[in-house]
């Protein structure tokens, strides 16, 4: 009795509370222009202060609006309740001189949000980073890149800022919006939760190393869809480094990528769960579906459905080696933990392919339950890049000379193939060795039900 008296109680007061603060919202969300504080949008001068004003003058819930022009400004920072309205026409230019952005290197972004809820970015408009003002040497093969290292800030040669970043927030929205050229990384999302980006136009430099298009890192609960990702590097990137990772989804999008269209890792130290990547198409990539497992983090529970890619070589500055599925649970170094991959589903897949699928668990690592229904694949050469390497990068063991196969297989238990078909085009046939590699004694419990490989022959014109 008592209890059902508190739980009537509770319905009653909670209610009228969700409705108003609903209401609330939709009446109160204020238009602030960033003219209006003064700046300039001309491209040369710094608009930092007035954009920053323009957000800091927001109380409740605000759109700041970016008539059209290109705004330069270093590191702007979004508070709760903002949401960028970038109109059409309109360009946030990131700076390009190390004292744009903050002195913690992790906050080197262009726009970014810490510890907010409800915050966004939309409009229609541009971020754009200006990434070629940090190429050092161009490199049509793979540029070198500025680093800020010198300063003793970060390590290496990933020492730039990303675009825009969301670290600790809850509530995200990005959406119909361009972003542009990043220096490093693009979208970041951290350690949040409820994020949705949706309607999103990435390009990043085809020849700059580390332009990833999305990272989504330690975060629960995202949603990404209909997004257009052109860049260098992995374009959408799940990486778990001081949390797990629950609940992601990404469907409805487009990629193409110098490096993996869709890449668990390989930062990998927690675990990795709930996820689905549904209707993509991904085209002249390095690699189509990977996972990078290197640091002892589990996968579990991980669905790709209606997919549609071609992968080709590139230059091996590059990882990957056109593989169109890469599952890999090697650790990255001896002193690594190692994590497992179990219920991975690819369903209604098809690629056509410069190199085989890679599936290789580790001897503490195995790769369970793993199935395929309906996949067709279609091997062929194409480009003149060495085949015949297994790439294990990065760390691990390197990249590895090994015989070409349709399916490489080792450590792995439960494997369901189910309506797969390999078709093997005719012209370079002879620069493959199997349909289907297994090592010796490291794999288990494999059932396979309507499995076929043929040779693809060209459908020919008739000559009558
Ligand atoms: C994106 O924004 C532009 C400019 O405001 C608008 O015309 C367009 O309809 C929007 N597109 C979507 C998908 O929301
Ligand atoms: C890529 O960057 C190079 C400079 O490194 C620049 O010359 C080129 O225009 C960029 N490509 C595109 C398509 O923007
Ligand atoms: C800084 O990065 C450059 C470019 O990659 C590299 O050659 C150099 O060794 C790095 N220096 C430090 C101190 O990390
Ligand atoms: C995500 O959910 C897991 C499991 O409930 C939790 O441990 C983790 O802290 C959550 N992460 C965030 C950023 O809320
Ligand atoms: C993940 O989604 C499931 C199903 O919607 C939900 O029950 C669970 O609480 C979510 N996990 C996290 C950490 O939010
Ligand atoms: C699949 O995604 C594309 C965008 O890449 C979209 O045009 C198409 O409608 C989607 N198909 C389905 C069945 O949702
Ligand atoms: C796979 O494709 C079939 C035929 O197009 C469709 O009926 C089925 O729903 C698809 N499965 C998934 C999981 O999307
Ligand atoms: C593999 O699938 C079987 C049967 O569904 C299940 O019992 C087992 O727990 C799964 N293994 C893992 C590691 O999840």
């Amino acid at each position: 009795m008592m209890r059902a008296a508190f739980f009537f109680r509770t319905a009653v007061l909670l209610i009228p509370f969700f409705v108003s603060s609903i209401l609330q919202s939709e009446a109160s969300t204020s238009t602030i222009s960033v003219r209006d504080f003064g700046a300039a949008g001309d491209g040369r001068s710094y608009d930092t202060r007035a954009i920053q004003s323009a957000i800091d003058a927001c109380s409740g819930t605000c759109r700041i609006s970016f008539p059209p022009g290109r705004y330069l400004t270093a590191t702007i920072r979004l508070r709760s309740g903002v949401v960028l309205d970038i109109q059409d026409g309109a360009t946030i230019l990131g700076g390009t001189r190390i004292g744009d952005y903050p002195r913690r290197s992790d906050r080197w972004y262009v726009v970014l949000a810490e510890d907010a809820s409800d915050v966004g970015i939309t409009g229609g408009g541009a971020i754009d980073g200006q990434g070629p003002a940090f190429v050092e040497r161009f490199d049509e093969r793979k540029n070198v890149m500025v680093s800020w290292n010198l300063t003793g800030a970060c390590l290496g040669d990933e020492c730039r800022p990303r675009l825009v970043g969301f670290i600790g927030c809850r509530n995200v929205r990005v959406w119909n919006v361009t972003l542009n050229e990043p220096a490093y990384w693009c979208l970041h999302i951290v350690r949040s939760e409820n994020t949705v980006i949706r309607d999103v136009s990435i390009y990043g430099n085809f020849t700059s190393p580390n332009n990833d298009g999305i990272d989504i890192e330690d975060s629960n609960n995202t949603i990404i869809e209909r997004c257009r990702i052109d860049t260098g590097d992995d374009a959408i990137c799940p990486k778990t480094y001081t949390g797990p990772l629950y609940n992601l989804t990404a469907r409805d999008c487009w990629i193409r990528t110098k490096s993996s269209a869709i890449k668990l890792g390989s930062a990998s130290f927690f675990d990795f769960k709930g996820i689905l990547f549904d209707n993509i198409t991904i085209v002249d990539s390095h690699r189509g579906l990977g996972f990078q497992i290197r640091d002892g983090g589990n996968v579990d529970d991980v669905t790709f459905s209606n997919i549609d890619i071609r992968t080709r070589y590139y230059d091996p500055s590059w990882w990957g080696r056109a593989e169109p599925i890469y599952v890999t649970t090697c650790p990255r170094d001896p002193s690594s933990r190692e994590g497992s991959i179990s219920n991975v589903r690819f369903i209604n897949i098809t690629a056509e392919s410069e190199n085989g699928m890679f599936l290789s668990g580790s001897q503490h690592g195995i790769l369970s339950n793993l199935s395929f229904s309906n996949v067709d694949v279609t091997y062929k050469r194409w480009t003149e890049y060495e085949g015949g390497l297994v790439d294990y990068r990065p760390g691990c063991r390197g990249l590895v000379h090994h015989s070409m196969a349709g399916m490489m297989m080792e450590n792995i238990k439960g494997l369901q193939i189910e309506n797969v078909n390999m078709r093997w085009s005719d012209g370079r046939s002879q620069e493959w060795d199997n349909p289907l590699d297994f090592i010796p004694s490291t794999v288990n419990d494999i059932s396979f039900f309507n499995f076929h490989s043929d040779l693809f022959i060209q459908p020919r014109r008739s000559t009558l």
